[in-house]
């Protein structure tokens, strides 16, 4: 069963332009799926529908076996599909950082005991570690969405929505969550993630494309993340390993097009033990 359906999905803000128009996709239980697209094609509001922050004008999403519409099944859909979004001022809701990652699990009335647990782990898994009594408003931008991301971490859900979360984190902090991320996702979490990273998108399972809110195109990294056209087209790069390839490719070293930063580095290895 698919955790979740959108099925011909369409929304406007102002009732005139199309955010979203006809958007058909399903995503698995465990799978680890990048949402890209250029500013504006619609990725955030894709996300605000998965948790019903957003209900489409036409066609209907289903998650975890609930439509969206369905406003008695909202609190069930948004305990288990945490999302982070895009600024952290949005979502810190306590002045402490203790109190607000414990926020979320707390009104899931998640026991005293585990509530610590939970808390300490979250922060350790953002690299938050000893910054429990902090006060919220005195963090800089990335601590803020370190903390934003440790709240929805602390919850526990089944689908891990992160609307370009990695944004204002430092490089050592993205390649950190990428990791949380991976382990998240090997032990059975759904994780969608909106960046504009492509080299994080190389690391997902499939990549959805979206450009002015239509699906343009989706497969594997390697399948989309290589085709230098396209992704010009829609104001994408490709990731550092296809640019390098292809670098190659037109000085003359015969490299295969991939989106895998070590089997290029292999490749190269093997044509420099040849030469
Ligand atoms: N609250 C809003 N009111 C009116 N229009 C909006 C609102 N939020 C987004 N839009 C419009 O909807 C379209 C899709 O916006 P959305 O925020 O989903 O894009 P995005 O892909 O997340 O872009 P970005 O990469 O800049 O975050 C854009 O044309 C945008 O101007
Ligand atoms: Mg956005």
């Amino acid at each position: 069963m698919s955790l979740i359906e959108f099925q011909d999905v369409s929304f406007t803000y102002d009732g005139e332009t199309f955010a979203l128009k006809d958007i058909n996709l399903s995503i698995e239980q465990g799978e680890f799926v990048c949402i890209l697209g250029g500013n504006g094609s619609g990725k955030s509001t894709l996300a605000k529908h998965i948790n019903a922050l957003l209900l489409p004008d036409k066609g209907s999403v289903v998650v975890l076996g609930h439509d969206t519409q369905d406003q008695t099944m909202t609190y069930f859909i948004r305990s288990h599909a945490g999302m982070v979004f895009q600024n952290p001022d949005d979502q810190l809701v306590a002045n402490l950082v203790e109190n607000d990652v414990a926020f979320g699990p707390e009104n899931l009335s998640v026991p005293t005991d585990e509530l610590r647990v939970r808390v300490s782990d979250a922060l350790a898994n953002v690299g938050l570690q000893g910054f429990d009594a902090r006060e919220t408003a005195s963090l800089s931008g990335g601590q803020k969405q370190r903390v934003a991301i440790a709240g929805v971490l602390a919850m526990q859900p089944q689908i891990l929505i992160l609307d370009e979360a990695t944004a204002m984190l430092d490089p050592r902090g993205r390649k950190g969550l990428m990791r949380v991320c991976r382990e998240l996702n090997e032990q059975g979490m759904t994780i969608v993630m909106i960046t504009h990273y492509m080299d994080e998108a190389a690391q997902a399972k499939r990549v959805i494309v979206l450009d002015a809110g239509k699906v343009a195109c989706q497969g594997s990294p390697q399948e989309v993340l290589t085709q230098h056209e396209l992704l010009e087209r829609l104001h994408l790069d490709l990731p550092f390993a296809a640019e390098l390839s292809y670098a190659l490719k037109r000085a003359g070293i015969p490299v295969h097009t991939t989106v895998d930063t070590d089997s290029l580095k292999e490749e190269l290895c093997a044509l420099a033990s040849k030469a």
